[in-house]
Parts: structure tokens; sequence; C-alpha cells
């Protein structure tokens, strides 16, 4: 069983993520859940950690709550597309029986990395703030990291021209967790815009029948709600959800070594990775980047996941 910690912010990707970890297909095992602010404040996103922990019978997974903003910049968040409470869309019950654990999530993932018999891989899927304090506050992690698995970046933006969210939201932050030389594996909207759940596969994911796949349609109704609308998409990419696929099939993706930069000064740039795709920086590759995925093999894998709910 491969150690994850997910550092998130649900988020409807976030909560589809951490359902297919949670999966009985799934060979991963769920350390603690610790979030972040990104897609809304922190304090709605914890809210909404707890309540997929809830909806998925997540037992005995700490779920503890992280920063409230960047580390310098003014906190942005992302309410045009998760709504109001970050996981618009399913009517959840107000107040989830899981119960959050005290602490802050950097001391968390600190206690948990060094305290663990074996390499742990950490799974952020918003803005790298919490990873980053880690690494700052207790540098010792870093070799006992097996691996950062994250959703950001890209080689366009999402947020800005030149920059996806969660790396625009804290690329202090992003520029700490990239050259800390622990191995990054990148799922940026280059690969994470091949995963979109367009009507057609959401059509066939309402056939599957439990109450965790209904959640999820529910997420996905939503979610591609917005991105058709704000984007005129034929639906929601599912973006956090790479992560956790490449974790149970790495096969569904193709990747390439290559150096990333982040961008912390430019005017129009900051935020940016810098993918440096022919080598030119001379630089030595710090990123294993996703750039491709098998949307028959992902998809697949993601049906079966939620069929497993229901065994
Ligand atoms: O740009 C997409 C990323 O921003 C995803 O992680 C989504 O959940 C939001 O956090
Ligand atoms: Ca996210």
């Amino acid at each position: 069983m491969e150690k994850v910690i997910f550092d998130c912010d649900p988020g409807h990707d976030d909560a589809i993520a951490i359902i297919l970890a949670a999966s009985k297909i799934s060979s991963l095992n769920i350390e603690a859940i610790t979030t972040v602010a990104g897609n809304v404040e922190v304090e709605k996103n914890t809210l909404n950690a707890l309540k997929v922990a809830d909806i998925i019978g997540l037992e005995g997974v700490p779920v503890v709550q992280g920063a409230e903003g960047p580390l310098f910049r003014k906190r942005e968040i992302a309410e045009e597309i998760h709504g109001e409470t970050g996981l618009d869309g399913p009517l959840l019950p107000k107040h989830p029986s899981t119960k959050q654990t005290e602490g802050h999530a950097v001391d968390l993932i600190i206690d948990k990395v060094l305290g663990s018999d074996k390499a742990i891989t950490l799974v952020p899927t918003g803005p790298l703030t919490n990873i980053a304090l880690a690494m700052i506050k207790e540098p010792k992690i870093i070799p006992k990291i097996k691996e950062i698995v994250l959703m950001g970046g890209g080689t366009f933006g999402n947020w800005t021209p030149a920059a996806e969210f969660n790396i625009y939201v804290d690329a202090e932050a992003a520029k700490v967790v990239f050259e800390s030389g622990a191995p990054v594996t990148m799922f940026g909207l280059d690969v994470t815009h091949q995963a979109i759940a367009t009507d057609e596969i959401v059509e066939d994911l309402s056939r599957v029948d439990n109450a965790v796949a209904d959640f999820v349609v529910e997420l996905l109704r939503f979610f591609s709600k917005t991105y058709k609308e704000v984007f005129g998409f034929d639906g929601g990419p599912i973006h956090d959800a790479c992560t956790v696929a490449y974790l149970m099939d790495p096969s569904i993706f193709d990747f390439k070594q290559v150096h990333v930069d982040i961008e912390t000064k430019g005017e129009f740039t900051y935020g940016m990775t810098a993918v440096d795709h022919l080598g030119v920086t001379e630089k030595e590759p710090n990123v294993k980047f996703a750039h491709d995925l098998d949307a028959k093999k992902f998809w697949g894998l993601f049906r079966d996941a939620l069929e497993s709910y229901g065994m």
C-alpha cells in the first residue's frame, strides 16, 4: 500500500480525486487529508473535505486545516467555478459527522513524513502553500518524500494567460517546492484538459448504481455546467483526478523529463510554469511532466472505481 497525503482545496475535482483514491480498487493508503486556501476560503475547503469523508465513509483519516492564504500575496479564490460553498451542486448536510482533527496541516505533514516507516507520496491539488511551509519549517522531510504528485501549471494559463490557478495563487510557494529537489510529477493543464467529463461520459457514469457514484455525477454536472458557461468547454476537466489515476495506473499517462522554473516576478507572467521542452536552459530536469493521457483507460478506471463503491 502506497502511503499518500492529500493536500487540497475541495473543490469538485479535489473531491473526486479523494473518492477515486479511497475506492475499493485503489491500493493507496490515505494517511491524511490537509486543506489549504484555494478554490474557496480554507474553512470552507475543510468543511467540504469532511463532507466528502462522510459520503465515502472514510474512517480514521485525520482531516487537518492549513494555510488561510498564500505566503506573501493577497488571497484569490475561484468561486465562479466551484460556487459559493466550493462544492456547489449536490445537496449536502450542513454539518458533517466526520470531525476535523485539531492542529495545523503543516505540522501534520511534517510529523507524518518524519514518523513514517516508508517514504510518503504527497498529492497537492491546490495551491502549494502548506507543502512549501512544511519544507521551510522542517527541511528534513524533503529526502523522506517519495514523490510530489501535483496538479498545477502547464504551458498555458486558466487564471491569467500565462498561469494556472494553483500555481498563480502562491507562486512563491510553488518555487520552493519545484526547487526543493523532491521528485515532482506535474499534471498541468496540457494533460488535465484531456480529462473532460463530457455529457456522454457523465450519462454513462449516471448508470453506476450507488450513492457515491450519484454524488460524483452531481459534482460533475455542476462542474461541467460552469466550464461550459465560463470557458465554452464540452464539459469539466477533472484536473485533480489525474494525480490519483496516475498513482493507480501510471500507464494511462505519457511523460517527459523537463526543467520547470516558476515565475514570481513578471507583470504578465506571475505564476507561470516555464516548461523547458527543448532543454534550452541546459538546466537539469526537475519535473516529470505529464503531456498525454489515454482517455479510454482513464474513464475506464474512473468507472471501475465508482462501481467499486457498490460492492
Ligand atoms: O486550475 C485547476 C485547479 O484549480 C484544480 O486543482 C482546481 O480544483 C482548482 O484548485
Ligand atoms: Ca484543487
